[in-house]
Parts: C-alpha cells; structure tokens; sequence
C-alpha cells in the first residue's frame, strides 16, 4: 500500500511534469488544479522520470498527454489502455474526450481505442470532435442519446434557419407592398 508521503511525491513530480510541458500544450490545456482533483490520474515514467499522465476529470473526461521526446514510443497507447481499465474497474458507464481534428496522431489512438465522434464543433477556432467510449450497456445507451440528440438538434438549428429567412422575405414583401401604397 501506498503512503501519503509517496502519493505527495507522487503529485510533486506530475506537478513537475505539467511545469515541464510545451509544445504538448498545443494540444492539451487542462489547469493544473483539475489536474490534481481528477477521478483517475496515472503516469508513466522513462529512465525514472514521469514521460506521461492520463486520467479522468470532470463528466469522465479523458486527458493524455506524453512529452515530446517520448512520443511515438507507444506510450501514449499504454497510458490509455490503462485509463480504460481502470475505469472499467470503477463501473464508469463511459468515457468521453475531446479532440482537435488536426490533432491526427491522439485521433488514431482514440479509433483504434474505439471512441466514436458524437459531434463536431469549434473550439479555440480550430475543428474539434467530441468522442466517446461507452464501457457497458448503460454507456452505449448514453452514446445513442448523445447522438440522437446532436442529429435533432442540428436538424433543428438548419431548419430554423430556414424558417427565419423565410419569415424575413415575407416581412421585406409585405413592406414593401406597404410603402407602394
Ligand atoms: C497524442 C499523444 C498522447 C499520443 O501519445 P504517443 O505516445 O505519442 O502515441 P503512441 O506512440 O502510443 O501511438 C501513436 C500512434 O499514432 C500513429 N501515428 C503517428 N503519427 C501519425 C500521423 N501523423 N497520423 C496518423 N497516425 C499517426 C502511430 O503509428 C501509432 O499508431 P500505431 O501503434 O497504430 O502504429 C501524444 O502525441 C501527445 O502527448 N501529444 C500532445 C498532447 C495531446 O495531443 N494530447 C491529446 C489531447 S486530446
């Protein structure tokens, strides 16, 4: 069994690796101080230093970050396999993440994974996918709900749109007609 004083060494090198991040940030912006709360936080280390953290925070948001020397090495894939586990051990129904589109290497891990995009939006001015792992019945359930609610609202939002330049050619025409009078 861990003791506090190894778990506070613990979170004192992952606060040291999160200080060491840069170019990484590009692509991963979680504070430090939901860093330190989340549910599950893991890390790997290379020659006894961290190389990269995993977990999950907030609505079982995925965060993974490995430091650039490191990446490509496979890390990033054992820090997430084991993220899944855990979170399969804890009966988490799901696991949700957001992700750049441009971000292609993170994307190709999270499908071979299995996460499925839900939506699409923009973030920071750049294409993010919103995808999610359901874990049991439950998750595929929510993964279906989430879905089926993005397709209506889409659906809604377009025809909307319609409906709104509709009413504003309507309303040009009877003014105009008026001031014709
Ligand atoms: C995304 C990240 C966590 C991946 O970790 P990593 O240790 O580099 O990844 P791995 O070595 O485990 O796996 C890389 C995979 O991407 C593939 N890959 C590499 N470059 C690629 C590219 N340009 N396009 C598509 N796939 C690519 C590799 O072939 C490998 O897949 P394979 O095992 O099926 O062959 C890491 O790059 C990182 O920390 N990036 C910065 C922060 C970030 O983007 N975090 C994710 C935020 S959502």
């Amino acid at each position: 069994m861990k003791t506090k004083k190894t778990v506070s060494k613990e979170i004192e090198n992952i606060v040291a690796f999160y200080e060491s991040l840069n170019e990484e940030l590009e692509n991963f912006s979680l504070p430090l101080e939901k860093l330190i709360q989340s549910k599950i936080l893991i890390s790997e280390k290379m020659g006894g230093k961290i190389a990269g953290i995993a977990g999950l925070g907030d609505k079982n948001l995925l965060f993974l970050v490995v430091k650039k020397e490191f990446q490509n090495q496979k890390l990033g894939q054992k820090l997430l396999a084991k993220v899944i586990t855990l979170a399969k051990h804890r009966k988490y129904h799901f696991i949700a993440l957001n992700v750049f589109a441009s971000n292609v290497r993170a994307l190709h891990i999270y499908k071979k994974f299995g996460f499925k995009i839900v939506t699409s939006n923009i973030m920071n001015s750049r294409k993010n996918y919103f995808m999610v792992l359901p874990l049991d019945l439950r998750g595929c359930i929510y993964e279906a709900l989430l879905k089926l609610y993005f397709k209506c609202e889409l659906y809604f939002v377009t025809h909307l749109y319609y409906v709104r330049r509709l009413w504003l050619s309507v309303k040009n025409f009877i003014e105009h007609k008026t001031k014709m009078r």
